[in-house]
């Protein structure tokens, strides 16, 4: 059995005293989850706030990007090792924020994910098609080919070091989500296509869905065979709402 994972994405929001808030919120409610595992990703520069708010808690925590170089002039990027000095699990790449917003492509994001295993943190590897994409039937083509970049690069085996994120880029930030039977058909697709290369990595990967998952259709989803958890954005800046995807998921 693969252990849930339910990771907050808070992307580029939170204060000092928002996150604390936040933090003290999810830290009360934290023992009712069983069995899933729980992080939080803030923004950079509220890593140490969060390391130490969260330290001797279930909660675990993670960046939200990487820079592929190891140190020097590369001003305003943040290492891996900076990364780990913080105590972080995980480190998302390749986010659909990063890849259409900053041009991050499937070669930069796989050398990103080459970094951050090589530092001995997890990946979180987000794929995932545009509508237009969809609406042209190629999401397959499309999440395979976004895997392939990390297997060409890192060999097959290097997915179990890490976490994939299905995340439909329609569905982010949109309130529309993927119906639990079209998150399952990709889940099963990326496994598949996985075990294609390797059957026991497709059978621990974990495969997170992301993609406005809430407190209200979470159970739903969470319910599907291949979808091991999710990558939440929106309402992972509610304690409540965050929460309840967390009990969900076990
Ligand atoms: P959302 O974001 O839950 O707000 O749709 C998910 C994500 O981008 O990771």
């Amino acid at each position: 059995m693969r252990q849930k994972l339910v990771a907050g994405n808070w992307k580029m929001n939170g204060s000092k005293a928002s996150i604390k808030a936040l933090l003290d919120g999810i830290k009360q409610g934290i023992g009712d989850v069983q069995s899933a595992e729980v992080a939080v990703c803030p923004p950079f520069v509220y890593l140490g706030e969060v390391e130490s708010q969260l330290q001797g808690t279930p909660i675990v925590w993670g960046a939200q990007n990487l820079s592929t170089e190891e140190k020097g002039a590369f001003t305003g990027e943040i290492a891996a090792s900076m990364i780990n000095d913080f105590g972080c699990k995980y480190v998302i790449v390749g986010h659909s924020e990063r890849r259409s917003l900053y041009g991050e492509d499937d070669a930069l994001v796989a050398k990103k994910y080459r970094v951050a295993r090589a530092a001995g943190l997890r990946p979180i590897l987000c794929i995932g098609e545009t509508l237009e994409e969809r609406e042209k039937e190629v999401t397959n083509e499309v999440v395979a080919r976004q895997i392939a970049a990390v297997i060409d690069l890192e060999g097959v085996a290097a997915l179990a070091d890490g976490v994939i994120a299905y995340e439909p880029v329609w569905a982010i930030g949109t309130g529309k989500t993927a119906s639990p039977e079209q998150a399952q058909e990709v889940h099963k697709f990326i496994r598949e296509q996985i075990a294609a290369s390797d059957a026991e990595v497709a059978r621990k990967v974990q495969i997170l869905y992301g993609g406005s998952m809430n407190a209200g259709n979470a159970v739903e989803l969470l319910a599907q065979e291949d979808i091991d958890g999710g990558l939440i954005g929106g309402a992972s800046l509610k304690a409540e709402d965050f929460l309840t995807i967390c009990r969900a998921a076990g």
